[in-house]
């Protein structure tokens, strides 16, 4: 055929192929961030998804689920265990953020890596149409902007990543560095959240590929950073992303939703206060920082067991990498500590789901709870923290949020906690439940003013026309 003119390649498509105890499969919607933000993306720019179905061993036709495009890129179980759960996520993910977890460097994972990544390049090859415009997603696709230049001059190549992009003396850590740098310098766009991300890469690019940046001044939002490489030039910067604010806030104000945020609140026994955590069970969340602030506010009597509630809602995620195994353990042990501790027979302190959520559930805990916990020790943007002030149209909720996410930038009037101290996170939550109604809904109208008038589209708009600009303007820029 002719081929896709917008192509977007991520690790993931934006569902998941799940596989039935009868033998059967369906589709179920992908965890994680990545595919919130984008799916919506995809559905107004009419595009193809190129991505991985989340099942090893399996070689799928492309489908048009749900209205989109999707072709399957294949990936056998020893490239899911050294490529996807070793080199991306035992590697790449601890060292971008911040070394949390200590990152292994294991050649065969690497190895791994460039091989799926010239897959993911070929398969997108393939698919897209002459001139068209393809936009590679993540930590797990650093080569695939490089690759597919070579294979498809012809396009325009657009390279975002949704995590933190670390600072200069952690990546230098990285055996694969400057393949890494020079793999994403094959992109005519380079896109970060945050503008200390961009000016990192700059850096690296200079000192690693040799390449000339212009004075690599990103942290102007419009400004853009210009790397020259040959005759291409590559263009550097930061487009935080959201969501589809409106509407969610369409949606939580559903009647369905309604009722069903009042029945949690009658189920968890009609608490004065709900404490919610929504996330991904991942070690940067700080999951653990939050109980441990909850255990001792109980233990300070700062916190009435008979009042209050806490709502940790954790999808499961990476359950083979080792890291996760530990922290699950951890965590579960926390909780079990804290209602045995705390709790009463029919009334524990911590309810805790270790299940993917429905998402009309999810929203009505986003409606229910007064006090959102948002408390990663780094976290590229967090769209949790986003969704939730979207659905709290009713203004009477809080949100707790840690200064180490990319949120905090844009959500200022959160209250903001340092979650490597404890007493700073116990402080924030003590002002969440403790601050009167009018300043709770200060904080909240404002709040919602950013995420509303800064959504998805926004930030999709920004990076492609930026993209589209390089293609008119290219080396006029110099
Ligand atoms: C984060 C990453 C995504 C990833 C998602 C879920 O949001 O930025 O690339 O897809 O987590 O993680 P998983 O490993 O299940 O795809």
């Amino acid at each position: 055929g002719a081929g896709s003119g917008f192509v977007v390649v991520a690790n993931r498509l934006p569902v998941d192929l799940e596989r039935l105890p009868d033998g059967s499969t369906r589709w179920k919607r992908s965890p994680g961030g990545l595919v919130t933000a984008l799916e919506p993306v995809l559905r107004s720019n009419k595009g193809a998804w190129v991505g991985w179905a989340g099942v090893p061993d399996v070689d799928l036709d492309p489908i048009t689920e749900d209205g989109l495009d999707l072709f399957p890129v294949p990936l056998s179980s020893e490239e899911v265990a050294d490529y996807y759960e070793g080199f991306s996520n035992a590697t790449l993910w601890p060292l971008y953020h911040d070394v949390i977890v200590r990152p292994v460097y294991d050649r065969k994972w690497w190895q791994a890596y460039v091989a799926v990544n010239r897959r993911f390049a070929e398969h997108t090859a393939k698919v897209a149409a002459e001139g068209a415009t393809v936009w590679v997603q993540d930590y797990q696709l650093q080569l695939v902007p490089k690759m597919l230049r070579m294979l498809r001059p012809d396009l325009t190549i657009g390279f975002f990543l949704h995590i933190p992009f670390p600072p200069v003396e952690l990546f230098m850590q990285m055996p694969w560095r400057t393949e890494i740098v020079e793999g994403l310098l094959g992109a005519d766009l380079i896109g970060f959240h945050l503008p200390g991300g961009a000016q990192n890469f700059l850096y690296l690019a200079r000192r690693l590929a040799g390449q000339p940046t212009s004075r690599g001044n990103v942290g102007v939002r419009s400004k853009l950073g210009v790397v020259q490489v040959g005759f291409r030039t590559v263009r550097v910067g930061a487009f935080p992303i959201s969501i589809d604010s409106t509407q969610l806030d369409e949606y939580s104000r559903r009647r369905s939703v309604r009722e069903r945020a009042a029945k949690i609140r009658a189920e968890l026994g009609n608490p004065k206060n709900i404490l919610l955590g929504v996330d991904r069970l991942d070690y940067t969340k700080g999951i653990d920082i939050r109980l441990a602030a909850l255990e001792e506010m109980l233990a300070e009597g700062q916190i009435n067991p008979e009042e209050t509630v806490m709502v940790q809602l954790a999808t499961p995620s990476r359950e083979r990498v080792e890291s996760y195994i530990q922290m699950r353990g951890d965590i579960e042990r926390q909780v079990g500590r804290i209602n045995g501790e705390y709790g009463r027979v029919g009334y524990p302190v911590v309810h805790y789901l270790h299940r993917p959520i429905p998402r009309e559930e999810l929203v009505s805990f986003f409606v229910a709870a007064d006090v959102m916990l948002v408390t990663p020790l780094r976290d590229g943007m967090n769209l949790v923290a986003k969704e939730y002030v979207a659905c709290q149209g009713g203004l009477h909720g809080a949100l707790v949020l840690s200064e180490f996410t990319g949120a905090a930038g844009e959500l200022r009037q959160a209250y903001l906690c340092n979650p490597h101290d404890l007493e700073s996170v116990k402080d924030a939550v003590t002002g969440a439940i403790n601050d009167d109604r009018d300043a709770r809904r200060r904080r909240m109208r404002s709040m919602r003013r950013q995420v509303l008038t800064h959504d998805v589209d926004r930030w999709a708009r920004a990076f492609l026309e930026a993209l589209a600009q390089d293609r008119v303007a290219g080396s006029a820029l110099l």
